[in-house]
C-alpha cells in the first residue's frame, strides 16, 4: 500500500479547516473531486464513495435489485465480505472453485449456474485479475449481472481496462491493507445511470435529496447510511495520486523476478490472466509439503491456505447459514436447498495449499531482489 504521511495529514487538515465535513454541505468539494478523479482514472462513468468495501458490495447488489430467491456466484477463495454481501440483501452465495490463477474458474461458473442465478461476483484477489473476457461472455449468455469485487486490486488493469469498471458494477476497498489506504472506506463504480441512482439512494437512506437531482425515474426505497466525510475523501485524493506509481513499481519488480523464479524445478510461477500488466507474484508448488518447505526460503511469504477468512472453510457463519435473526434468513427464502460442506471446493483447497506469496521487496534495490528470486528458485 502507498505510504500514508504528511500530504494526507495536510489534506485532512484542510477539510477540517473548511469546517464542512459532510459531503452534502454548500462548500463541500473533496468528495466530488475525488469521485471525478477516480472516474477519470478507471473509466467508470459514476463513482460513489462509501464507508467500506463491504458496504460497496452490498450497495452494488441492492442497486442491481438482487434479493430473496436469488443465487449469487462467488469464489471459494475471497475475504468473507464477498459471500456475506448477498446475504445482507436477502440472496444466497453459491460457491465456485478457483483455478490456478487464484481467481474464479469460468468453467466452474458454468457448472454452478441454475435457473435462480442472478449475478456473478468475480474477485480479483491479491491484485490478480479474473478472466474477465470469459466471465463477461458467460454473463451475457445467461443474462447475469457482473459485480466485480476489486477491493484487493484498486488501480490494477486487465487488458488495458481498470478492474472494477469492466462488469456492470464494481467495488473498491480503502481499508488499511489495500492499494489505497485511509483506514476504512470503499467505493461503488458503475457506468449504468440507473444502478448509480439506486446505489446512491441506498447509501443515503433512500433519501433522494441533497443534490440527487438525477433520479433516473427511480422511486425512493429504504436504505442505510454509508456516507463518507470530507476528511476521508480529502485523504483519498492524495492516495489516488500515489497508487499508479506504486503499481508501476510493482509491475517492474514482478517483471524482473518472475523470469528468474520461472527457471525453478521446485515450483511454477502462478499463471496470470494478463501477464503484461501483472503486479502480483505467487508461486505454485507441486504439493502442500513442498509449499511448506518453500516458506523457509528468504523472500517467500505466507501460504494462501493460511490466510484465515479468505478461505471458505473458515467462513463459519456462512457454512452454518447463521444470520442475526432466525427469520431474516435468506437460505430459508432460496428456491432450492443450498448446502455447504468443508470439502465442496476441494480444488480450491488444493491450490491454496500449494501457493505461496513472494515478497516484491519494493523498498530494496533491483540487484538484491534479483538475488532473492535466484535464492527462492533454488
Ligand atoms: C476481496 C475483498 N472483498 C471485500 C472486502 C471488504 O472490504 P472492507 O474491509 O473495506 O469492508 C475486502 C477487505 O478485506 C476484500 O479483501
Amino acid at each position: 500500500m502507498p505510504a500514508m504521511g504528511f500530504r494526507e495529514w495536510i489534506a485532512a487538515g484542510r477539510a477540517i479547516a473548511d469546517g464542512q465535513l459532510s459531503r452534502y454541505g454548500d462548500d463541500a468539494h473533496f468528495t466530488n473531486s475525488f469521485e471525478r478523479a477516480l472516474s477519470d482514472l478507471t473509466g467508470a462513468r459514476h463513482v460513489l464513495t462509501v464507508t467500506s468495501g463491504t458496504g460497496a458490495l452490498i450497495a452494488a447488489l441492492a442497486a442491481a435489485g438482487i434479493g430473496p430467491g436469488d443465487e449469487v456466484l462467488v469464489p471459494a477463495y475471497t475475504w468473507m465480505a464477498t459471500p456475506a454481501a448477498p446475504v445482507m440483501v436477502g440472496a444466497v452465495p453459491v460457491l465456485v472453485d478457483i483455478n490456478e490463477t487464484l481467481t474464479i474458474d469460468p468453467e466452474d461458473i458454468e457448472r454452478k449456474i441454475t435457473p435462480y442465478t442472478r449475478a456473478i461476483m468475480p474477485v480479483h484477489m491479491i491484485n490478480a485479475p479474473c478472466d474477465m473476457d470469459a466471465i463477461m461472455a458467460i454473463a451475457k449468455k445467461h443474462g447475469l449481472v457482473v459485480i466485480e469485487d476489486a477491493c484487493q486490486s484498486v488501480g490494477v488493469t486487465y487488458k488495458g481496462r481498470h478492474l472494477g469498471a469492466i462488469g456492470d458494477l464494481g467495488a473498491f476497498s480503502f481499508n488499511k491493507m489495500k492499494n489505497m489506504n485511509i483506514g476504512e472506506g470503499g467505493a461503488v463504480l458503475t457506468s449504468d445511470d440507473k444502478y448509480f441512482a439506486r446505489a446512491r439512494s441506498y447509501h443515503d437512506l433512500g433519501a433522494m435529496i441533497r443534490g440527487h437531482e438525477e433520479r433516473y425515474n427511480e422511486p425512493e426505497f429504504v436504505g442505510v447510511n454509508m456516507k463518507v466525510t470530507e476528511i476521508q475523501t480529502a485523504m483519498l485524493g492524495v492516495q489516488l495520486k500515489k497508487v499508479q506509481p506504486m503499481l508501476e513499481r510493482m509491475r517492474k519488480r514482478r517483471a524482473l523476478m518472475a523470469p528468474i523464479l520461472a527457471q525453478s524445478k521446485d515450483f511454477r510461477v502462478t499463471p496470470h490472466n494478463d501477464e503484461a500488466s501483472a503486479v502480483s507474484l505467487t508461486i505454485l508448488a507441486p504439493s502442500k509439503e513442498a509449499a511448506i518447505a518453500l516458506q523457509e526460503r528468504r523472500g517467500v511469504w505466507n501460504r494462501l491456505r493460511d490466510s484465515s477468512k479468505h478461505v471458505y472453510t473458515n467462513w463459519e457463519p456462512i457454512l452454518a447459514k447463521r444470520t442475526f435473526h432466525p427469520k431474516m434468513n435468506p437460505w430459508a427464502w432460496a428456491k432450492r436447498e443450498i448446502t455447504y460442506t468443508p470439502d465442496m471446493c476441494a480444488r480450491t483447497l488444493d491450490i491454496l495449499d500449494r501457493t505461496c506469496v513472494v515478497n516484491l521487496g519494493l523498498n530494496y534495490p533491483d540487484f538484491m531482489m534479483r538475488r532473492v528470486a535466484a535464492g527462492i528458485a533454488g
